[in-house]
């Protein structure tokens, strides 16, 4: 791919670099125009629902694409925090059933979820820890037992950033009859995932990452296998069988039937300017190749790994490996502080990134830099020279 012309897509990558899509990824002009032109049908009372339930449907076997899934295996939801929750609720717990987990290095969308199904259906959280900010996958496996019913982790940790090994982890769930549910609001639209190789039961993936288009839009995917066994907790027309050709207001009685696909799990209207914006992004990628994008940002980020280790900051994980994901993290430890750190040159190197207008974010006590397709080796550059006039 052309990734200089794919740049020029982009209006917020050029300037200064932008390295924040770990917090929200740049959106590009085709993406903008696309929604503009939905809402000025709205401005002008030219809406069109068909039209915009066709988009939806290609968006839905877009998402299904980028992954390597089937359209019926994805459902289209508001973000990963509504999806993990979706499939949570989803399960007929008894009481002493299990999920596993790694709490150090797990998002709290996914740790109130479980602790809430802790405190009112009497399941276990069985908490896994981690020593060196990798997903403790082996622990974890090891941790299952004939209680077990769900595996949580996330694809790419949002700190310290770090890709999960989760091969053997799926392959070991799978044999295991236990649900491996992936939060995968960090990663998907820039590193390469395929369901048809990797035995993920679920996963919950939001756009204003990766996928490089709004809050509020997601998607979650449903292994086949395990759709029928998943019984959604809140129910709405788009979640019955009404037949083919149905209208979508025609009314169901009470011996309704449930999707057999992920639809299942979808509650009324769509975010259908949050399908129309992310359309443009999906296009991208799937034209650009995902193992490519993936390519393009671990080769960006193996040299802004060297360039920093030469001028002595300490990177997070710096060796080559699986666990490298489309983030650097700088700093030697996790902390707990986020915005800022208690660490004086790692904020003084976040300050004078801020200061040569750098979009960055710290978390967890890390300054957090993620790249995506956007970005090229000069804002690597960039990053550098700025970081050559602090002193470690
Ligand atoms: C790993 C991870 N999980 C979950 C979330 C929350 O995502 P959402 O707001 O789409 O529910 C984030 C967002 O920052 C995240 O990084």
């Amino acid at each position: 791919p052309d990734f200089a012309s794919v740049r020029l897509r982009f209006p917020g990558a050029q300037g200064t670099p932008y390295f924040d899509t770990a917090a929200r990824g740049l959106v590009s002009i085709q993406s903008s125009d696309a929604a503009k032109s939905l809402l000025s049908d709205r401005l002008n009372g030219t809406a069109d629902k068909p039209a915009m339930f066709d988009t939806v449907e290609r968006v839905r076997d877009k998402f299904a694409r980028l992954i390597k899934g089937q359209s019926d295996e994805v459902a289209l939801t508001k973000n990963v925090s509504e999806g993990l929750n979706i499939v949570a609720n989803a399960i007929d717990w008894k009481a002493g059933d299990n999920v596993v987990l790694c709490p150090e290095l797990e998002h709290p969308s996914n740790l109130y979820p479980w602790f809430h199904l802790q405190r009112e259906v009497g399941i276990e959280v069985k908490l896994v820890s981690s020593t060196d900010g990798r997903m403790p996958v082996a622990a974890m496996q090891a941790a299952i037992d004939d209680r077990t019913r769900v595996v949580t982790c996330s694809f790419v940790t949002f700190a310290p950033g770090l890709r999960s090994a989760l091969q053997d982890l799926a392959t070991d769930c799978a044999a295991r009859d236990v649900l491996l549910l992936v939060d995968a609001a960090q990663g998907i639209g820039v590193l390469d995932l395929d369901m048809s190789s990797l035995s993920v039961g679920a996963m919950s993936v939001s756009t204003q990452k990766g996928l490089m288009a709004l809050y509020g839009m997601g998607f979650l995917y449903v292994r086949k296998s395990w759709i029928e066994r998943l019984t959604p907790r809140f129910l709405s027309r788009f979640s019955i069988d009404l037949g083919v050709g149905a209208h979508e207001a025609a009314s169901g009685g009470e011996d309704y039937r449930l999707h057999s696909s992920a639809r299942r799990f979808e509650i009324g209207n769509h975010n259908f300017i949050g399908a129309t914006t992310v359309e443009p992004a999906l296009d991208l990628l799937l034209e650009c190749g995902i193992g490519n994008v993936e390519t393009h940002v671990i080769d960006l980020n193996a040299r802004l790994v060297r360039g920093l280790a030469e001028l002595g900051w300490p990177v997070f994980a710096p060796e080559e490996g699986v666990h490298r994901a489309h983030m650097v993290a700088i700093g030697g430890t996790l902390g707990q502080d986020h915005d800022r750190t208690s660490d004086d040159a790692i904020q003084r190197l976040y300050d004078a990134l801020q200061k040569a207008s750098i979009r960055l974010t710290i978390r967890r006590g890390l300054i957090r830099l993620s790249s995506h397709v956007y970005n090229d080796l000069s804002d690597v550059e960039r990053v550098l020279d700025v970081a050559s006039s602090v002193r470690p």
